[in-house]
């Protein structure tokens, strides 16, 4: 959470109020067809239990006066439509806010999305997966939640209140004067739970995402699990993450369910009031018929629960405000790498690229790439070479717009890559890194992601020059097999040959490789070494080499190091000179 945290706060100034509308005039208008007929739906609500409290006073006057059989059927009739406009009223109203609701969380998710899928490489780096999964998953939700909180509040709870109010002064004026005694008392109390329930929603948000961490984690990690008998520690982290969220829980039920002793006792103690002062007459006065004493206290009991939600809906509001924060965090997080916006298609070119005094440094890190001048000439293989965390793996990643560089240009055949649209630049580079990613899909699909419009004959072609074709035919379902979360069924070596398929199948100017540093058995090597070899036939090859095969059969080595080109020449060249290459060469792949 940490950086990630650090780096939303910085939009957290915003207060909840501000954010609150945005919200509201974000979706409503948007959606105010679907809104209008669940707002008038409400004013049906709101006036059909105004009435049906009112009607309470003609019952009981109508069965006191049972002479009187037209004003008892008109009292019956009366009590029927009202009942069932208002059944009817809820229902649609119910209906049509979930339809709204239901649409802005679909809205606000695809755009979560949509802005997650634009960000760079570094916005992955720096924002773990579990709270990107909360925030797609539960904030689109909670502003949900509010929107519907807000709407309701207002409308129908609102007006069922005054048309209850209303009722009771109707029916009983000095009474009702006493009983609102209520109303300013119980937005006193609710004011101090407030801000307390701010603070617990956002540590209970941080909660849930430690549990969908560790989850994802132990499934991610299961091997290394395993292998070092974690489970202890990650029952144990799992654990304390579940009290935490399930202490918070329970503090916050008990912070909303505070307003419920408030307004019970302060409503009991109205409605004794109420009883004795019933019994007895005012200034010679008597307080009115049964009728209207009944109607009286319907509409004040009917009254309690829009009141007790009125009185809730501050701290409903803040607390689902934590997810609509969370929410517009990652809405509003500037895109770290983005198209230009006069982008064009890359020039058709041999694929010659070349670095111009490139520098660059990971976002708040030291530079790892100085003042760089390379050249990789079209259809060539140029092998980088250097000591771990030289900056190879860097270098493509510039190339391959992963990230861009602080100074100087990355230029394919003479163009700048900031410049070209990313659709363009991705086709003419087909990239095999140290591991394979797989979808859990079948091994088809997996491969037709580097071409989607291949057909099956250029796929199997594709899979015989990566030497993939004979183990795929032997899976149990041949291409159609799937393959599990990220691969799990198949070795290394063939997942190796799955990802030099799709090379293949990219049929790409300019092939960027960074070799596996796990060692295959030979066999499987021999493979791959000849697959690549075919892959990398007439094409610009750029390859982390970490064998010596590799290094033989490149045209020209650079040896890298801190960020910089320490020597580069063909491998005689190097060789003869008698510099960090030739020590390099001397250790690590002569015993090789
Ligand atoms: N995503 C990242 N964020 C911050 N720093 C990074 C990131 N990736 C790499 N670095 C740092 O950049 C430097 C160069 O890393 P790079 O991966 O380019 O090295 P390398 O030459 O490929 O090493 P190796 O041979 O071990 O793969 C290292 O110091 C590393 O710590
Ligand atoms: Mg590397």
């Amino acid at each position: 959470m940490n950086t990630t945290n650090r780096r939303f706060n910085l939009f957290r100034r915003a207060t909840a109020d501000s954010l609150l509308w945005r919200l509201l005039t974000e979706s409503l208008p948007e959606h105010k067809g679907k809104y209008a007929a669940a707002i008038a739906a409400m004013v049906l609500v709101a006036s059909t239990t105004a009435l049906s409290a009112w009607v309470m006073g003609e019952i009981v006057d109508a069965m006191t006066d049972a002479e009187n059989k037209r004003r008892i059927y008109w009292v019956a009739t009366s009590v029927f439509l009202i009942f069932t406009a208002k059944g009817f009223a809820s229902f649609a109203q119910t209906v049509l806010m979930a339809r709204a609701g239901n649409r802005i969380v679909a809205e606000k998710q695809t755009s979560l999305f949509k802005r997650l899928l634009g960000q760079g490489i570094a916005f992955f780096n720096t924002t773990e997966s579990s709270d990107l999964l909360l925030r797609v998953t539960q904030s689109a939700q909670m502003a949900r939640n509010v929107i519907d909180v807000v709407v309701t509040g207002f409308v129908r709870d609102l007006l069922t209140l005054i048309g209850l109010v209303a009722v009771m002064f109707y029916q009983q004026p000095f009474l009702s004067l006493i009983s609102l005694v209520v109303g300013p008392a119980a937005v006193l109390g609710v004011r101090m739970i407030l801000t307390k329930v701010r603070a617990i929603m956002a540590q209970e948000m941080a909660g849930l995402a430690e549990i969908i961490k560790v989850v994802q984690e132990t499934s991610t990690g299961a091997r290394v699990i395993k292998a070092f008998a974690l489970e202890e520690v990650m029952q144990r982290r799992m654990a304390s993450a579940v009290r935490d969220v399930e202490k918070r829980s329970n503090k916050m039920v008990r912070l909303e369910s505070a307003t419920s002793p408030l307004m019970d006792t302060l409503t009991g103690a109205a409605i004794a009031a109420i009883v004795l002062l019933s019994s007895t007459s005012f200034a010679g006065q008597s307080v009115g018929t049964p009728g209207q004493l009944m109607s009286f206290v319907t509409a004040f009991l009917m009254a309690y629960e829009p009141a007790k939600r009125l009185s809730r809906m501050r701290v409903t509001i803040e607390a689902g405000m934590v997810g609509v924060r969370m929410m517009y965090d990652l809405l509003d997080m500037p895109l770290t790498l983005t198209e230009a916006p006069d982008a064009q298609k890359l020039t058709v070119g041999p694929g010659k690229v070349t670095l111009n005094n490139v520098s660059f440094g990971y976002a708040n890190g030291a530079p790892v790439i100085h003042d760089l001048d390379l050249t990789f000439e079209a259809g060539q293989t140029t092998a980088l070479v250097g000591p771990s965390g030289g900056g190879k793996s860097t270098i493509l990643n510039l190339l391959l717009r992963l990230y861009d560089p602080s100074e100087g240009v990355v230029c394919i055949d003479g163009s700048d890559i900031r410049q070209a649209t990313f659709a363009s630049l991705r086709e003419k580079i087909a990239f095999v890194g140290q591991d394979t990613f797989l979808f859990s899909n079948t091994v088809m699909e997996n491969l037709r992601v580097a071409r989607p419009n291949a057909t099956d004959e250029e796929v199997f072609d594709a899979a015989r020059v990566a030497h993939a074709h004979d183990f795929i035919e032997a899976l149990p379902g041949g291409y159609q097999t799937h393959i599990g979360e990220n691969g799990a069924f198949l070795s290394g070596g063939q997942r190796q040959r799955l990802s030099i398929t799709r090379a293949v199948l990219r049929h790409a100017p300019i092939l960027l490789l960074d070799e596996a540093t796990s060692a295959l058995d030979s066999q499987s090597e021999a493979y791959i070494r000849d697959a690549l070899a075919r892959v990398s036939a007439g094409v610009t090859t750029i390859v982390i080499a970490h064998r010596l095969a590799t290094v033989l059969e490149a045209d020209k080595i650079c040896y890298i190091e801190a960020g910089e080109v320490k020597e580069q020449g063909t491998l005689q060249e190097l060789l003869a000179k008698g510099g960090k290459f030739k020590k390099l060469y001397e250790t690590q792949f002569q015993n090789g």
